[in-house]
């Protein structure tokens, strides 16, 4: 079995907006990822920007921060054996047209800065991003009984 792993996702306020909370939590649950965290929030700038760290001084970074606090998102933290690359793939490429059919971006989106969901790049990423949207507490560890269905 791959290393399990934990992830941090965003619903971004594209998502919200359009109704596609459920679409997308449904892909990620379907793909058998487990919720271990989720939160209904609109992001403030000083979080924005230290989600988004990388990319300042980028010309796209003050477009980036205003989008992702422009209304609420959902933040969800998904767990699984390589649960970072298979979130990232079921996302699917930055740029939606360039995206691979089926993933979320391909099926629901056209335009890199109204891209629908984020997921952590790596497992820095990630740690850094769980502890950033719930490092005071929200993250659950439960057993799933269906889990000897999904897991090896
Ligand atoms: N050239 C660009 N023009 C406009 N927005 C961009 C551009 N490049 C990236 N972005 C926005 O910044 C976000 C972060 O870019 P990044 O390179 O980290 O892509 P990503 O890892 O696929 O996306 P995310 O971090 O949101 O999961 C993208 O999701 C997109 O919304
Ligand atoms: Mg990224």
């Amino acid at each position: 079995m791959a290393k399990m792993e934990q992830t941090l996702v965003i619903i971004k306020p594209d998502a919200v907006q359009r109704g596609l909370i459920g679409e997308i939590v449904g892909r990620f649950e379907r793909r058998g990822l487990k919720v271990t965290a989720m939160r209904f929030e609109q992001i403030g700038r000083d979080v924005a920007g230290q989600h988004y760290a990388e990319h300042q001084g980028k010309p796209f970074y003050d477009g980036l921060v205003d989008y992702i606090t422009s209304s609420p998102s959902v933040l969800m933290v998904l767990a699984g054996p390589g649960a970072i690359q298979a979130t990232r793939n079921t996302i699917g490429a930055t740029r939606p047209v360039e995206a691979a059919m089926g993933t979320i971006r391909a099926d629901l989106a056209l335009e890199v800065g109204r891209n629908l969901v984020h997921g952590s790049d790596g497992p820095e990423a990630a740690t850094r991003e769980i502890d950033l949207f719930f490092g005071d507490g929200g993250v659950v560890d439960y057993e799933r009984s269906l889990d000897r269905w999904v897991l090896e």
